[in-house]
């Protein structure tokens, strides 16, 4: 069976959590899209793991973790994190890196921070970690690959021209430019590091679809923050959105059975944007101790808001989901009324889809439905009929309002910390 893991929202979903949890159960864990922007946090046996740019599979030593070719990948940051889970004890691992994977490079590095800059104002509040101006080098046809690593005359043809162009933006946005034979000596470094991962993924993915293997494609972000489907500009580069996932893993799209979307029993965003729930109240502020919302990535801390249905349910529509998996539900605890956005008004029409501009989105005011909260810790619940009353009715009123089936509900950041409401596998 081949499964994705979708974020639904803005990112930052717990797809992290999820995807550790379906790994004991899978062959193969992949990651298809976007780089060291992502922040995905689990806890094993109290230990806690801050993965960026690895496949949240890696904590279980008999998974194939595979970054794909649609990831880009700062290796300098990949080997950091390598180290890292070795000093945690996690010594024992499996993983491929895509020939056809791009490499971020400190240019573009320097580059996202200029733009930013540059954009004052209008800045997109990226994580600065070389995104954008990576898959746009990619799509320029100026990127640099893995499989260049593994070919030092051909990496020196490809270095030279991306810097004839690298180096002239550098200096327009006043930035120090780079000599060749310093990247270029470091890139043969890396090399011999990572070259025993480089290989091409996709023959690997289909031999495994051929075998019929367990396989999870975990997305990154959340489908928000989509480059083709997201509130454009205020995206990523990539797109997380299941539909991505045969084009960046390369298979056939014929092949994915399930889609998981992942599903944040509130909402948060980090970086600029409309953010239709958005609270700036004290209600705001308990969610973001009790969700330690604060970026992975960036420690920037959060924005908040209820839980926005019309977000989830483009989210669905956008990528077939199967199933839900609610996360963080736990944090909710004590907080007195809640609230879920059923849908928009928009110049005094109502509507249950996100708008495509922005400055129709900025003009959405939210229609909430009600709920009543609850005060009962519910981290030791392990069966969906145990919990209270009127978390029940919340997660029912979900699954109703999405017509489709939750499946997880989590109500800890431990493995264990998840009930099962319907058995998917
Ligand atoms: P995970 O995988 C939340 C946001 C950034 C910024 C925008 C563009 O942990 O859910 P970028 O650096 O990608 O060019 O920034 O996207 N962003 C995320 N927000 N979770 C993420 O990943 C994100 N990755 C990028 O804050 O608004
Ligand atoms: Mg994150």
């Amino acid at each position: 069976m081949v499964f994705v893991i979708q974020g639904t929202q803005r990112g930052d979903e717990g797809k992290g959590k999820i995807t550790d949890y379906i790994a004991q159960k899978m062959d193969i864990v992949c990651r298809f899209q976007g780089g060291n922007n992502a922040g995905h946090s689990i806890v094993v046996n109290g230990n806690r793991f801050a993965l960026s740019s690895l496949p949240s599979g890696i904590i279980s030593s008999n998974i194939t973790n595979i970054i794909a070719n649609g990831c880009v990948v700062n290796p300098d940051a990949l080997i950091k994190e390598i180290s890292t889970l070795k000093e945690k004890g996690i010594n024992k691992f499996n993983l491929l890196i895509s020939n056809k994977a791009h490499i971020i490079m400190p240019y573009h590095i320097d580059l996202d921070g200029a733009y930013e800059v540059l954009l004052g104002n209008e800045s997109i509040g990226t994580t600065k970690k070389g995104i954008g101006p990576c898959y746009m080098d990619k799509a320029s046809r100026i990127g640099i690959r893995f499989c260049d690593l593994l070919e030092p005359e051909y990496l020196k043809k490809r270095l030279t021209t991306a810097l004839i162009i690298k180096n002239k933006e550098l200096e327009m946005c006043n930035k120090p430019t780079y000599k060749f034979e310093d990247l270029y000596s470091h890139l043969l470094e890396l090399a011999k590091i990572l070259k025993p991962h480089i290989v091409d993924t996709s023959i690997v993915l289909n031999e495994a679809i051929n075998d019929k293997k367990q396989i999870l494609f975990e997305g990154a972000q959340g489908t928000m923050l989509c480059l083709e489907n997201g509130t454009y500009p205020f995206v990523t580069s990539s797109s997380p959105i299941a539909s991505s996932v045969p084009l960046n893993a390369g298979i056939s799209p014929k092949n994915i059975d399930k889609v998981i979307g992942i599903v944040k029993a509130y909402t948060t965003r980090v970086g600029e944007g409309p953010f239709v729930t958005e609270l700036h109240d004290k209600v705001a502020d308990n969610i973001r101790e009790l969700g330690h919302e604060y970026g992975v990535v960036t420690h920037r801390p959060r924005r908040v808001g209820y839980l926005d249905l019309v977000v989830v349910k483009q989210a669905c529509r956008l990528g077939g989901i199967d199933y839900l998996a609610m996360m963080l539900v736990d944090v909710l605890t004590g907080i007195k009324s809640l609230k879920i956005c059923v849908s928009y008004e928009l110049d005094g029409k109502i509507i249950d889809y996100v708008p495509s501009t922005i400055s129709e989105v900025t003009r959405c005011k939210p229609i909430y439905k009600d709920f009543c909260g609850r005060d009962e810790d519910i981290s030791n619940i392990n069966n969906f009929y145990n919990l209270p009353k009127e978390c029940q009715n919340y997660l029912n009123f979900i699954e109703e309002y999405l017509k489709t089936p939750i499946a997880f509900v989590s109500v800890g950041p431990e493995r264990e910390k998840t009930i099962i409401k319907k058995d998917i596998f």
